[in-house]
């Protein structure tokens, strides 16, 4: 069994501790929102969570390794989907096809976390994340308006476009197992 927090919930894994945290959150849970090349780095961290504040490739951590650890997934770093980073990919339309944008998302929040006023060149060694739509002009001024709107410096007033919640969307794929302790 292996414990951790995801998404400020506690939960157990009744899964191969060897197993990449990815396919837990993404088969177990439902978390689909964390994309996934099939393992390796050909996606650059689709994958992207944070781990302990830390923006890590889930496909890269095994069950065992994330024992303990707070996970949030990009479901889990907004309720509302009000996150400066979540704003501002939206305001600057740096998104495409969109499968490269929650893991850059939970990279540029990992940064924003650290430095709220990155460089360029902080930005571009920050976000490892490939995108094949090709957006990274429109990401780096994305980062770079989420941070200052991180700082209160500025406001974005055109919120994300309401969908489906992040609950409703899990409960939408079959789930596997998981549990959570009372
Ligand atoms: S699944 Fe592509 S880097 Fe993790
Ligand atoms: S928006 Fe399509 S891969 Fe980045």
């Amino acid at each position: 069994m292996s414990r951790m927090t995801v998404n400020d919930r506690p939960v157990e894994f009744d899964l191969d501790p060897r197993m990449p945290l990815l396919y837990a959150l993404r088969e177990a849970m439902n978390l689909t929102g964390t994309k996934a090349c099939g393992g390796g780095t050909d996606c650059g961290g689709a994958c992207m969570v944070l781990v302990d504040g830390v923006a890590l490739r889930s496909c890269a951590i095994t069950l065992a390794e994330a024992e303990g650890r707070i996970i949030v997934t990009i479901e889990g770093l907004s309720a509302d989907r009000a996150h400066p980073v979540q704003q501002a990919m939206v305001a600057q339309q740096a998104i495409q096809c969109g499968f490269c944008t929650p893991g850059i998302v939970i990279s540029a929040a990992a940064l924003l976390l650290l430095n709220p006023a990155p460089t360029r060149e902080d930005i571009v060694g920050a976000i490892p994340n490939i995108c094949r739509c090709g957006v990274y002009p429109r990401l780096i001024r994305a980062v770079e308006q989420a941070g200052r709107v991180a700082l209160r410096q500025e406001r974005i007033s055109a919120a994300p476009a309401p969908g489906i919640s992040a609950e409703d969307a899990a409960k939408a794929v079959p789930a596997l197992r998981v549990s959570s302790p009372e």
